[in-house]
């Protein structure tokens, strides 16, 4: 069933040599707190390469019902003029984060420390989506939560009139959560402290100090000790947002399955806290290029340029998984077509994603033909080699965008079609990436036309 409404049946085809640019949308995780925080600021923000996929959409339009205008001027180059810290109106209406998990967590946790209220929902897959992990931390600043069963959406937050700063040690490896937190701790009075024990994306820290907060992180026995300074006056900024890492992974790995292929995507993110699924790929033996290394928009980024190659199956160390961890679904599928099995611990929190991605890579692979193992923590892939998948079946995407783009890859280079049920959440993190596949010579297809 789809998340916004006509399920989208589509088609991948085995396909000849990808060849091409593949200019990938800007980073989803930098694109939301782009609008957040230019929201808590005071002036004019201005984002170019903002990803208008339907998520940070959702984002941008939960940022108006607080109270901040924000402008479309063209593709990817927005405005947003903020209210400053502490500046949030109540909104009028519930607020609809569709299937962003990022989404409704973040704008949480920086509407729990005003004195306001206001209701969250969003489609059947975030609505299944646990939100205990940010609310928890949020009642210590004094915010209240009231949610269904479980603590899940809908649910009503009614932010703390005298929020008090916390100390809080991240109880799982999440950005959200520790994004929450801080994003709570601007309109604290005082020193708010997060530490996480293991280092997830850092766009938060790297962002509120380029928005002008204090914030200093330490790396100690206990974590890494996060501490920002409460009730800062954030300023305007201009945001570059760099291409996404987690969407050039689909065209990087269906380049690397299908025989033949030679592609090139651009200024593709390299944040330490992102790259883990590329540190991978070369290690299964993934010919990838990094090239022209620089810095933009305060990210690493480099060109790739990726060809075909024959992998072999690893163990994929466990403290690389909260760097990868949006990636395990089409790392999964490209181990299918290496030799010998890919080992994948410590990734429970694929369960609690927009579906129950262990789950759902391993029926899917099944149905393609391939031998998997699945505990609750653990994902293996028993590689059949280049051109040894045999695929021909229909994979259920779950509303989950990379599970859909996921299986959509394995059949370019499988030996029979593969379908997916549903391929529309895809728009929520990657609105073009048909047309860019079909730029590059894949085969894929509405399953109705
Ligand atoms: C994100 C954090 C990760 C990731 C998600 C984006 C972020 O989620 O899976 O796609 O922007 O902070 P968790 O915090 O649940 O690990």
């Amino acid at each position: 069933m789809s998340g916004h409404g006509t399920a989208l049946p589509m088609i991948a085809r085995r396909s000849g040599p990808l060849t091409g640019r593949a200019e990938v949308p800007g980073d989803k995780s930098i694109s939301h707190r782009a609008l957040i925080l230019g929201a808590l600021s005071v002036g004019e923000t201005k984002v170019t390469g903002l990803l208008e996929g339907q998520d940070v959409l959702d984002t941008a339009a939960a940022m108006r019902a607080f109270g901040a205008e924000v402008v479309r001027h063209g593709s990817g180059d927005w405005s947003v003029f903020g209210v400053g810290v502490g500046g949030f109106a109540e909104p009028e209406q519930v607020i609809d984060c569709g299937n962003s998990g990022t989404g409704v967590r973040l704008i949480m946790g920086c509407m729990a420390t005003s004195p306001i209220t206001a209701t969250f929902t969003g489609d059947a897959s975030l609505r299944k989506r646990p939100m205990g992990r940010v609310t928890d931390p949020l009642a210590l600043f004094g915010a209240r939560a009231f949610g269904r069963k479980g603590g899940r959406l809908p649910m009503t937050i009614v932010g703390a009139a005298d929020p008090v700063p916390v100390r809080y040690v991240v109880p799982m490896p999440s950005a959200q959560v520790k994004s929450a937190v801080l994003l709570a701790g601007l309109n604290a009075p005082g020193q708010t402290v997060v530490i996480e024990k293991e280092p997830t994306r850092d766009h938060s820290e790297r962002m509120l100090r380029g928005f002008g907060a204090e914030l200093t992180v330490e790396d100690t026995a206990e974590g890494r000790v996060i501490t920002l300074t409460g009730r800062p006056e954030l300023r305007a900024q201009t945001v570059a947002v760099p291409r996404d890492p987690s969407s050039a992974a689909f065209p990087v790995c269906a380049a690397l399955i299908v025989e033949g292929s030679d592609i090139l995507v651009p200024g593709v993110s390299q944040n330490p806290t992102r790259n883990g699924l590329y540190t991978t790929l070369v290690e299964m033996g993934a010919d990838i290029e990094f090239q022209n290394p620089r810095e933009e928009g305060g990210e690493p980024v480099a060109d790739l340029r990726v060809r075909f190659s024959a992998l072999r199956g690893i163990e994929v160390p466990e403290v690389r998984a909260a760097s990868m961890i949006d990636e395990y679904p089409v790392l999964s599928v490209v181990a299918a077509f290496a030799e010998g099995r890919t080992v994948m611990r410590g990734v429970k929190e694929l369960r609690v994603k927009e579906s129950d991605r262990i789950d759902a890579m391993a029926r899917g692979l099944e149905a393609c033909g391939v031998r998997v193992e699945e505990e609750e923590d653990v994902l293996i892939v028993h590689g059949m080699g280049a051109g040894g998948v045999p695929g021909g079946a229909t994979c259920a995407t779950h509303i989950d965008h990379r599970i859909a783009m996921s299986f959509l890859v394995l059949g370019l280079a499988a030996q029979k079609p593969v379908s997916i049920d549903d391929g529309s959440p895809i728009a929520t993190s990657f609105p073009v990436f048909e047309a860019l596949m079909a730029g590059l010579g894949a085969s894929i297809a509405r399953a109705n036309k």
